[in-house]
């Protein structure tokens, strides 16, 4: 793992402690559902990338096969958790996004919930998803990027540093163009905004021409 992986993997390790709490407000208002709308459109063999404490993991439908994984071992403690609690039956691992443990065309959907916010280097864990992923595979994201809005942009982009360095996550990322970067044609990805142009739900068809 290189440093600025390690340093990432760290703040989250110490976020497990507080993170279900700093997010239960956004859980009830929004996210809640949105989760449940993701569990809809999961289909075959599932991988979830960056479970963290698992709050996707009530929502798992029982007859998938899934797999999950995170690169920090406390927030996986707490999935584990999670998932004993509403008896899931998940395969939980502690691995990296940026370089998986997978056979290239492994998984029928790959699926993330706020996650590439804090991948450190978020081009090569998209390289990652594109190889793992069947061909005519689904890749489902929800994503908070930076805005398009002139103002509300430049701010995301001055308090950055302070949100990165205190907790790991970005909150600029230009995420549809790290998807292209990563070698997703346009017409593979499905764009919907769920708040403002900030939080996004994007599907990507896997169709590796
Ligand atoms: C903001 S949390 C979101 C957790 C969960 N998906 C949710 O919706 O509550 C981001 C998670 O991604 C994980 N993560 C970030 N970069 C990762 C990487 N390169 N490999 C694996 N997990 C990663 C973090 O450890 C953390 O658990």
């Amino acid at each position: 793992m290189d440093k600025k992986t390690e340093i990432i993997r760290k703040r989250y390790d110490r976020a497990s402690i507080f993170y279900d709490l700093m997010e239960a407000p956004m859980e009830v208002m929004a996210l809640k559902r949105w989760r449940i709308e993701v569990m809809k459109l999961l289909k075959g063999r599932v991988l979830e990338i960056g479970v963290g404490t698992g709050k996707n993991i009530e929502y798992y439908p029982k007859d998938l096969d899934i797999t999950a994984i995170d690169f920090s071992e406390k927030m996986l403690a707490k999935a584990k958790v999670k998932a004993a609690l509403y008896d899931k039956k998940v395969d939980l691992r502690l691995m990296d996004a940026q370089h998986m443990d997978f056979a290239d065309n492994t998984f029928d959907t790959v699926f993330t919930t706020c996650v590439f916010c804090s991948v450190p280097d978020p081009i090569v864990g998209l390289k990652e998803i594109r190889r793992i992923c069947k061909p005519d595979g689904k890749i489902i994201m929800i994503e908070h990027v930076r805005s398009e809005k002139k103002v509300l942009g430049l701010i995301m982009d001055v308090l950055n540093p302070l949100v990165v360095n205190s907790y790991g996550a970005n909150i600029n990322r230009k995420t549809l163009e790290n998807i292209n970067k990563a070698g997703f044609d346009e017409v593979e990805v499905e764009v919907e905004n769920l708040f403002k142009d900030i939080v996004k739900k994007i599907i990507i068809y896997n169709k590796k021409y």
